[in-house]
Parts: structure tokens; C-alpha cells; sequence
């Protein structure tokens, strides 16, 4: 197989002070082209690992293990303003909430108009560039549109706006981290099928980021399941919804709403809560809450093994022997 565009191999970040671990020791790869879905609870470790790609992990937070190669380039030994170039041209994100992006105060023509002058000098046809990366995320009257502030569209239409400006200089990556949490559901189908739509056309890789299993599995190739700052399973989207093989990656999918029930149960199906990633020391992070744990699981850590097709990192695989 080619080369991965992005690798990130033993990637662990913590807090500066006080050193506490957050995401610990993760590995994986995405290729031109490819999606990549990251799951997980609240508190595993998604945004953190995505902030990392782009080197804008907050502050008092830093990488203290492990590499990021991203098109042949090692990220974390770039300087600030080569790291500035790479977001928006080459790798760029679309947030949760549209207003961390948004500049509350500035016409949303001229913020668009900001991202491309960011990165080269404006022409005669930069507008028409704003007007048509509008157009393309069906913005209705892209005239008025960018004559107007971010507070004057709903938010769906915001996210829209949040969209256009990722994909306005055609990176090679985006990473979308939980876009459409906020949304109502009707909503959240046309940005999905929308961000879906834009890769397919652009043959876009992505990353995408959500705690919620159902939402991603017809969006992406490969997913990666987080659990307390570490990858627990990875594999094809195939592999991992018919052969799970962590505890937790099965939990996850028995509490999918199935065709007969519409309800969503929502991790029901696993009691407790994870453990804090700095909190679990060498012991495997979902034992307290696994119903196959055994005294192994609560000694040593388990490492993540196997193939690009699938990898699981447990003592007591599910559907092998115990
Ligand atoms: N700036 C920070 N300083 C210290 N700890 C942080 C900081 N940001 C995040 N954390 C901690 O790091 C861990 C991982 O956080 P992260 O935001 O990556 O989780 P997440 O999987 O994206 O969760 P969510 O689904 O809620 O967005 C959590 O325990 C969180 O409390
Ligand atoms: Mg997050």
C-alpha cells in the first residue's frame, strides 16, 4: 500500500504542568483519499489527538511522545509559521461549534475573502472563489450572504458557512470534529451527506470525529474506537460493525438503535463511566466496566495488535476463546 498521507505513531499528549497523560500512545494512519472514523466517549482523547495534527493543542497541553507525519513532513518538528501555511491549505477543520471559527464581528464575504489572502495575495477572482465555495455548501443568495454576520444565519446555514471556509483553498485533509452535535436531525443529514458529497467530488481524505457510532459508519472507510485517552479497536468499518472484538467496541454497537427499534439508547448498555486516562496506570482502561476483565486486565496494560484491517488491544478478545 502507498504511503499514509497523515501517520501518527505513539502519539501521547499531556498536561505541561503537573504532567498528567490525556491521550496515551496512539497510532493510526490515514491514506489519500480515505476516511477515517475517530469514536469515543466524552473525555477519550478525539479533539486532542485531532488538535495535535494541526499544532493547536491549548495551552498548558503539549505532545510528550510519538511522531505526526503528514505528505512526508514530521508536523511537531515544523515551525509556527510553516504549521500556519499547512492549516487551511493543506489540512483544515470544521468544529463543533461554527463560532469558534466564525469572527462574530466581520461579514462573513470578508471572512472567507481573510482565509484566502491568509495564505496568497487577492486577485480579480478571489470573490468569485468566495461566491462559488458559497454556492458549493448551498448558501441561498450568496450575494446577500456575504453581506451578512455569522448571528444572521441559523445554525445549520452556519455550518455551512464554517464548511466553505475549510474547503476554500482544497485541502488535502479535513477533519471534522462533531459538526453536527448541535444540529436537529434533519439538519445533521444534509451536512453529513453535504461534508460526504465534498469528498467524494474532491477525493478529499478525512477524519472524522464523533462520539456517536451510527452517525459516521456509512461515512467512512476505517474506524478508530478511543476509550480513556487510548485506541481500544481499529479497523474497516466492515470488520469492526461484524466481527467487534473489544468489550467496548461491542458495548458501543448493541446500544445502536436497531430497525425495529428507533430509540436511541445511547451506551445504556455499559454501566459506569471511563476512567479518568491519567487515573488508569498499568492496568487495561475499561476493566472496571468490562463483564469478561480478568485479574490479567487489572495488572498490565494490553497493547494494540494487528493489521490495518483490524487491531484490538484486549486480554480477552470477544468471539475468541477465553
Ligand atoms: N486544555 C486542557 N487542559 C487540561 N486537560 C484538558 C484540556 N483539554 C482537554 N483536556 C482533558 O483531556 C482529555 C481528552 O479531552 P478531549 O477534549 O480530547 O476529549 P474528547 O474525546 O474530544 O471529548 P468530547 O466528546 O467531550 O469532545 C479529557 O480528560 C479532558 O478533560
Ligand atoms: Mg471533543
Amino acid at each position: 500500500m502507498s504511503q499514509p498521507l497523515l501517520s501518527v505513531r505513539d502519539l501521547s499528549i499531556s498536561t505541561v504542568q503537573d504532567p498528567r497523560i490525556l491521550v496515551n500512545d496512539v497510532s493510526f494512519e490515514i491514506h489519500a483519499g480515505e476516511a477515517v472514523g475517530v469514536v469515543g466517549e466524552s473525555g477519550s482523547g478525539k479533539t486532542l489527538s485531532a488538535l495535535s495534527v494541526l499544532g493547536l493543542l491549548p495551552r498548558g497541553v503539549e505532545v510528550s511522545a510519538g511522531t505526526i507525519d503528514f505528505d512526508g513532513n514530521n508536523l511537531l518538528s515544523m515551525d509556527q509559521e510553516s504549521l500556519r501555511k499547512l492549516r487551511g491549505l493543506d489540512i483544515s477543520m470544521v468544529y463543533q461549534d461554527p463560532m469558534t471559527a466564525l469572527n462574530p464581528v466581520m461579514k462573513i464575504g470578508k471572512q472567507l475573502l481573510e482565509v484566502i489572502e491568509s495564505h496568497e495575495e487577492l486577485n480579480e477572482n478571489s470573490l468569485d472563489r468566495v461566491r462559488q465555495a458559497l454556492e458549493e455548501v448551498g448558501i441561498p443568495d450568496v450575494n446577500r450572504a456575504m453581506e451578512s454576520y455569522p448571528h444572521e444565519f441559523s445554525g445549520g446555514m452556519r455550518q455551512r458557512v464554517m464548511i466553505a471556509m475549510a474547503l476554500i483553498l482544497s485541502p488535502k485533509l479535513l477533519i471534522a470534529d462533531e459538526p453536527t452535535t448541535a444540529l436537529d436531525v434533519t439538519i445533521q443529514q444534509q451536512i453529513l451527506a453535504l461534508v460526504a458529497e465534498e469528498r467524494q467530488k474532491r477525493n478529499m481524505s478525512m477524519l472524522w470525529i464523533t462520539h456517536d457510532l451510527g452517525v459516521v459508519a456509512n461515512l467512512v472507510d476505517r474506524l478508530v474506537v478511543m476509550y480513556a485517552g487510548r485506541i481500544v479497536e481499529s479497523g474497516s468499518v466492515k470488520e469492526i460493525f461484524t466481527n467487534p472484538q473489544h468489550p467496548y467496541t461491542s458495548g458501543l454497537l448493541s446500544s445502536l438503535p436497531t430497525t425495529t427499534d428507533k430509540t436511541r439508547k445511547r451506551l445504556t448498555s455499559i454501566a459506569g463511566v471511563p476512567e479518568k486516562p491519567w487515573l488508569v496506570g498499568n492496568t487495561c482502561a475499561f476493566a472496571p466496566r468490562c463483564s469478561f476483565a480478568t485479574q490479567e486486565c487489572r495488572s498490565q496494560a494490553p497493547h494494540l495488535v494487528g493489521t490495518l484491517e483490524k487491531s484490538v488491544s484486549c486480554f480477552h478478545p470477544v468471539g475468541r476463546a477465553r
